[in-house]
């Protein structure tokens, strides 16, 4: 079986439910107290033994090139201050995580659209996505995580939680039946259910491991949910057709591509912070007296 070598992070969507603020800043820019969200997910592709990545943009995301380079004229206004010794370290070791390529995806027609400009870079190996937008934070990383399912199961692997009734809506809803531990078989999934359309409450939530004959599936298949090529639809063929691993992952979510999600991860990642976090901790104690 072939080692899970390379990844990619489709970070080419609009944002539109964040705008203005993701008017002119990509999304996967926004910050989670002193890192933007895109370099959490960078991470945690590398610490899941990652070697490879692709960065799928569009115009304007400019700005993720530029955090993963390197930055001479700061790097030495940095070196020139013993006291910045430690951030010169962060900023230098930000452009180490990994090897990094980027493409564009020319017209925003969806996440499948947008996977499928990864063909030329994976080859004819299986790889991870990591979805631009969604921060997980744990002991363990998600990726290395569905990694190792995969290297269990020989076949695709898709990150679940269970999530609401009313948020299943706005996600996927997958037909699984349970194996062993937080493992399941996965044999369908849904874009966007209706009432009444749903499997089950699990929802792919921002990581899976996909076989190169994703590529081949991803080009027979139509739009879907809101007119765009979604990659959904083209993992429910392959769970269909092979069956899936599912991965209940251990570790926390933030959906940076919303509002509350944004606050959320911000709140508790200060609240850990080393920096910070007992100033914080006491400031929103005082705070909460005065709601
Ligand atoms: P989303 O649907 O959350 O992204 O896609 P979006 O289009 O930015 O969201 P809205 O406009 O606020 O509803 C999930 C992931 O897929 C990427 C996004 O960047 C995000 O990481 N994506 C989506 C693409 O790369 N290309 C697309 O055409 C669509």
């Amino acid at each position: 079986m072939k080692k899970v070598r390379k990844a990619v992070i489709p970070a080419a969507g609009l944002g539109t439910r964040v705008l203005p603020a993701t008017k002119v800043m990509p999304k996967e820019m926004l910050p989670i107290v002193d890192k933007p969200a895109i370099q959490y997910i960078v991470e945690e592709a590398a610490a899941s033994g990652i070697e490879g990545i692709l960065i799928i943009t569009n115009r304007g995301k400019g700005l993720l090139e530029d955090h993963f380079d390197r930055a001479p004229e700061l790097e030495r206004r940095l070196s020139g201050d013993p006291n910045k010794a430690a951030v010169l370290e962060q900023v230098v070791g930000i452009s180490k995580l990994a090897n990094i390529f980027y493409v564009r995806q020319k017209e925003t027609k969806g996440l499948g659209h947008a996977i499928r400009c990864a063909k030329e870079f994976v080859g004819d190996e299986p790889f991870a996505v990591l979805y631009g937008d969604d921060v997980i934070l744990g002991e363990d990383p998600a990726c290395g995580q569905l990694i190792r399912a995969y290297e269990q199961f020989g076949n695709g692997v898709v990150g679940v939680k269970e999530v609401s009734r009313e948020a299943i809506r706005k996600y996927s809803s997958l037909k699984v039946e349970h194996i062993q531990d937080n493992y399941f078989r996965c044999t369908d999934m849904v874009e966007k259910p209706q009432p009444g359309q749903e499997f089950s409450l699990y929802s792919i939530l921002g990581r899976c491991v996909l076989p190169p004959e994703i590529f081949d599936i991803l080009d027979n298949t139509p739009p879907g949910a809101g007119g765009e090529i979604q990659l959904t639809d083209a993992m429910a063929t392959l769970a269909r057709r092979d069956g899936m691993t599912a991965v209940d992952f251990t570790g926390t979510r933030y959906d940076m591509g919303n509002k509350l999600g944004i606050m959320q991860a911000s709140v508790e990642v200060a609240l850990r912070h080393p920096e910070i976090g007992e100033d914080f901790r006491a400031y929103l104690k005082e705070l909460c007296k005065t709601l």
